[in-house]
C-alpha cells in the first residue's frame, strides 16, 4: 500500500501545552503504597519514595500528575493526610472498599512531585465535602503565612508555600458510583462556589469543571451546557474522561477507536463554545482530557475488602494497547489548540505504564513506549498533516484511514517530528513525506516499534515490546520515503541543516 503525507508550517494547530503529556495517581492499589511510595524498599530513599519509579518517570517525561483522585477523592478528608504520621487516621475507604491508612497525603506528595520533576495537579472533595474545604486546601497549599491553614502548613514542617496552580472541582460528579454524586444543576452551582472562593484565596490558580464521566453517559453534553452554564466566570477547563477496551478481539476496530476521541473531543468544544456564544463572551474554555487509557484486563479480578493496597486494576499491556495509546496521543495533539491538558491514568501499577513488585523491581509496560516517544520529541507546536491514504472498513468503523499522524515543530530547536501508525493488520505502508513547508530539513532518525504479536506483553524480566531505530529512510532533498510496517508506531523526526 501507498500513502503520502504533506507537510507545511502554515498547517500549525497550536502550540503543544507541556501538560498534555501529564498522568494520574489516585490512592487506589499499589499506585501510592507499593507504587511510588514504599518506605523499607531497598530503593526507598529517606522519604519512603521508590527512586527506581521515579527514575522510569522521568524517562516518561511526565510534566503534570493529578492527585490524590479519582473516585477516591469524593470521601477525602484532605486533614487525615497532613500532619505527624502516627497519629493520621485509618479510615473505610468507600470508593474501591480498601482501608486507607493515611501515611502518604498532600505533603508527601507535594515532596514527591520535586523530587520526581513534576508538577502537581490537585483534585478537591466536591462529594461528600464542599466549597469550605476546598478552599481551606487552597490555603494550606498555597497562602504564604498567617492564617489558620497556611499556619498549619508550617506547623507541619512546611514553611513554603506548595503553589498549586492547577485544581479539578471534584472528579466524575455524574457518575452514580460516586461519593456525592449530584445532577447537573447542583454540580454547577457547588463547583461555580468552590471554584469563586478558591481563586479569592489564590487568584493564580486555574480550575477544571468536571465534564461527563464518559462519552456514554446519558446526559453527556447537557451535563456539560448545564455546568459550563453555571460555572462559566469561574472556570478555565472542563474535563473529558474515556477508557478503551478490546473486549470484543478485534484488533481493527480496536484500533480505528481513536476516532471515537476525535468525535468526543470536537462534541465537547462545540458544547464551550455554545455556552461561550450564549454568553457574549471572549473567555475561551479549554479542554483537559483527565482520564485516558486502555483499561479492560483487570475487570473482575477479586481483592480482599477492607485490606491494605491490595492489587486492583493491575492491566497488564500488550502491543496493540501501545498502539492505541500512539493513536489516542496522536488525536490530542490533532486538536492541541483546545486540549491543554491530559492525563494517562494511571501512572504506577493501576492501569499504569510502570509496573512493581512491592519490595522488588520495576518494568515499563508497553504503552511506556509511546508515550516517552511522543512526550520527549512532540514540542514546539502541532502541525497538521494533508494524508492522503487508503482506508478501511471493520466491524465497528467505517472509512478507517490506515495512517493516523501527526507531526510536531519545534521552530527554536529546528526540528520536525512526525508521528503515525500504521493501522494495517497485513500491509506495510510505503510513506511519501512531502517537506514542502520545511527546506532545509533533513531526515536524521527513524524508530519504530512493530513487529510483535498483538497480544505480547513485557514483564519483569523481558521488555522485549520497545521502540528500536531504523536505519535511514530516502530522501532525495524535498521527499522522504519512509517503510510503514504492518501494525507499527513510527517516528520520524528531521533537522534544519
Ligand atoms: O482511574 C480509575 C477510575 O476511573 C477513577 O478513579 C475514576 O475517576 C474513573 O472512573
Amino acid at each position: 500500500m501507498k500513502a503520502k503525507i504533506t507537510l507545511a508550517g502554515e498547517l500549525k494547530v497550536g502550540k503543544i501545552d507541556r501538560r498534555i503529556f501529564g498522568s494520574f495517581i489516585e490512592h487506589l492499589g499499589r499506585a501510592v503504597y507499593g507504587g511510588i511510595y514504599e518506605p523499607g524498599h531497598p530503593l526507598a530513599d529517606e522519604d519512603g519514595l521508590r527512586t527506581d519509579v521515579i527514575k522510569l518517570i522521568n524517562e516518561l517525561g511526565v510534566p503534570i500528575v493529578r492527585y490524590p483522585g479519582g473516585n477516591f477523592v469524593s470521601g477525602y478528608d484532605w486533614e487525615d493526610g497532613v500532619g505527624p504520621v502516627e497519629q493520621r487516621p485509618k479510615r473505610l475507604e468507600l470508593a474501591w472498599g480498601v482501608t486507607e491508612t493515611n501515611q502518604f497525603g498532600t505533603n508527601e506528595f507535594m515532596k514527591w512531585c520535586r523530587k520526581a520533576n513534576t508538577s502537581p495537579m490537585m483534585a478537591v472533595n466536591l462529594g461528600t465535602r464542599g466549597p469550605e474545604q476546598a478552599r481551606q486546601l487552597v490555603e494550606y497549599c498555597n497562602h504564604k503565612s498567617g492564617s489558620k491553614y497556611s499556619d498549619m502548613r508550617i506547623a507541619h514542617g512546611y514553611q513554603d508555600p506548595w503553589d498549586v496552580k492547577l485544581w479539578c472541582l471534584g472528579n466524575e460528579m455524574d457518575g452514580k458510583w460516586q461519593m456525592g454524586a449530584k445532577t447537573a444543576y447542583e454540580y454547577g452551582r457547588t463547583a461555580n462556589e468552590a471554584a469563586k472562593l478558591m481563586k479569592w484565596v489564590d487568584p493564580s490558580i486555574e480550575t477544571v469543571l468536571c465534564g461527563s464521566s464518559n462519552r456514554g453517559m446519558a446526559t453527556f453534553g447537557d451535563w456539560e451546557a448545564t455546568t459550563l452554564d453555571l460555572a462559566y466566570d469561574n472556570v478555565d477547563y472542563v474535563s473529558l474522561h474515556q477508557y478503551y477496551d478490546n473486549r470484543s478481539g478485534d484488533t481493527a476496530s480496536f484500533l480505528a477507536k481513536s476516532m471515537e476521541l476525535d468525535d468526543f473531543i470536537y462534541s465537547v468544544i462545540c458544547v464551550c463554545d455554545f455556552v461561550k456564544a450564549k454568553k457574549r463572551t471572549k473567555k475561551q474554555i479549554n479542554l483537559s482530557f483527565d482520564e485516558w487509557n486502555v483499561w479492560y484486563h483487570s475487570n473482575g479480578i477479586p481483592f480482599e475488602k477492607w485490606s491494605v493496597a491490595p492489587h486492583q486494576l493491575e492491566d497488564i499491556y500488550n502491543f496493540e494497547d501501545a498502539l492505541l495509546v500512539a493513536c489516542l496521543l496522536i488525536t490530542l495533539l490533532r486538536h492541541a489548540d483546545r486540549v491543554k491538558v491530559a492525563c494517562l491514568a494511571q501512572l504506577v501499577n493501576v492501569i499504569a505504564p510502570i509496573f512493581t513488585e512491592n519490595g522488588g523491581g520495576a518494568f515499563r509496560q508497553t504503552i511506556f513506549y509511546p508515550f516517552a516517544a511522543m512526550s520527549k520529541y512532540a514540542t514546539g507546536v502541532s502541525v497538521k498533516p494533508i494524508i492522503d491514504c487508503p482506508k478501511y472498513d471493520c466491524k465497528e468503523f467505517t472509512d478507517v484511514p490506515y495512517l493516523e499522524a501527526i507531526a510536531s515543530w519545534d521552530e527554536e530547536k529546528g526540528e520536525v517530528a512526525l508521528f503515525c501508525v500504521n493501522r494495517s493488520l497485513e500491509e506495510s505502508l510505503e510513506l511519501d513525506i512531502n517537506m514542502l513547508g520545511f527546506e532545509g530539513y533533513q531526515v536524521c532518525s527513524f524508530e519504530s516499534m512493530d513487529g510483535y504479536d498483538v497480544r505480547q506483553e513485557n514483564t519483569f524480566n523481558d521488555e522485549r515490546v520497545k521502540m528500536h531505530a531504523n536505519p535511514l529512510p530516502e530522501d532525495n532533498g524535498t521527499a522522504v520515503t519512509a517503510q510503514l510496517k504492518p501494525l507499527s508506531f513510527n517516528v520520524i523526526r528531521f533537522k534544519k541543516k
